[in-house]
């Protein structure tokens, strides 16, 4: 050969998403790849959003799933899929309990049993196909979805909230979101108190410093000492005579997260895990009557403007807020995409104890799952949407 030798060329990376749960070697990886396991109650609505005779179309962990409320009132979920030719059922039709495919007419009870044909069979036997149903029930005024296995659903429980039953219920405050995030980010957003920067407009907690945090069995406690409600608006409201507004206790109750400030200001949050990068989220916000005086006063807020300040609050606080975690999360969640091989620098000791609680679920799941005879269509696909997009 004449002349210097041929340089060769530098080789370009291929760019790579994530791992998946399977592929992942870190704890950040793992968590970040990790489902929910669907032994569990999910919220997927607002009963007001079903009224009689509609459809919502949802998904868990990238499985379709259709919630209808007959035109009599019942309440019913199925996979959102026609039998025939897959169309979706929620772009369907409700007749009494029943849900009918747009297309050829095929009407579905809400077992998932086609129980009409809208047209000829050709002289053949009535084809013996159905969908996947699954438990449904309504509780703090949300849809409930059971989507694992069915001889499971009435041995879980939905968390109790005494404070919102009975006839004198706390004023509650109830804010939803679908956020472009794993669930995972939302759990960590939620519980760890590091992001106050965040914050820094409404100051809804300040200088938080850790003060317990165990893993016991499926729960992860925490505490935190730091100022409660002491932004410029809420710090008006609070009756910082009455409660104890220099600490917090939270929880992450698998698959459920709470807060409690002073035993007078509460929370619940829960996730739907849709897909891999996809999470609704229902926060619902409880405060007991004498948490909030007369701004100005030390008289607590008439039981009867309770409702109105809770309004306010939503509008002016808490929801802006709440909007500031989603656009955080989000933005992480597309971080995580780009740079998920960048070295982990986690702060706070208890969000190692999220991850390990999430990661442990969803193994002691898959586990499980593989030893049931018919393995669970959940678990195979892996978060991915059904059907995967072509992209992937
Ligand atoms: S695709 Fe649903 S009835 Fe044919
Ligand atoms: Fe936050």
């Amino acid at each position: 050969m004449t002349g210097g030798a041929r340089r060769d060329r530098p080789v370009r990376p291929v760019p790579s998403g994530p791992p998946s749960f399977a592929e992942a070697r870190s704890k950040r990886a793992r968590v970040r790849a990790a489902g929910m396991d669907p032994d569990y109650w999910y919220a997927v609505a607002h009963e007001s959003e079903l009224p009689r005779g509609t459809t919502l179309a949802t998904r868990f962990w990238g499985h379709p799933v259709v919630v209808y409320r007959g035109t009599d009132g019942s309440l019913h979920a199925l996979e959102d899929r026609c039998a025939h030719r897959q169309l979706k059922l929620s772009g369907g039709e409700v007749n009494g309990c029943h849900l009918t495919c747009t297309y050829h007419g095929w009407t579905y009870d809400g077992h998932g049993n086609v129980v009409h044909y809208a047209h000829d069979l050709f002289g053949r036997a009535r084809p013996e196909v159905t969908v996947a149903a699954y438990p449904v029930t309504t509780r703090h005024g949300l849809v409930w979805i059971f989507p694992g296995d069915p001889a499971l659903a009435p041995v879980r429980t939905i968390p109790a909230i005494p404070e919102l039953e009975g006839s004198k219920p706390w004023a509650r405050l109830d804010a939803s979101y679908t956020w472009q995030a794993h669930h995972s980010l939302i759990i960590d957003n939620v519980s760890d108190f590091s992001h106050s920067y965040l914050h820094r407009r409404y100051r809804p907690f300040w200088d938080a410093k850790l003060t317990h945090h165990a893993l016991n069995g499926d729960r992860v406690e925490l505490s935190y000492e730091t100022c409660v409600g002491g932004g410029p608006l809420t710090s008006r409201f609070v009756d910082r005579h009455r409660i104890d507004t220099t600490s917090i206790d939270l929880a992450f109750d698998y698959p459920y997260q709470r807060s409690d400030t002073g035993g007078s200001i509460k929370h619940w949050c829960f996730v739907l895990p849709m897909d891999r990068r996809t999470t609704r989220v229902f926060f619902l916000f409880y405060f007991a009557p004498g948490a909030v005086k007369v701004p100005g006063t030390r008289r607590a807020l008439p039981r009867g403007l309770l409702p109105l300040f809770v309004r306010l609050a939503g509008a002016l606080v808490i929801r802006p807020l709440l909007r500031e975690d989603g656009q955080a999360v989000e933005a992480e969640q597309l971080g995580y995409e780009i740079h998920h091989a960048a070295p982990v620098v986690e702060l706070n000791p208890a969000v190692g104890l999220f991850q390990d609680l999430t990661i442990r679920k969803w193994k002691e799941f898959l586990d499980r799952d593989r030893d049931r005879p018919r393995p669970s269509r959940i678990a195979a696909a892996d978060g991915r949407v059904v059907p995967p997009p072509p992209d992937r």
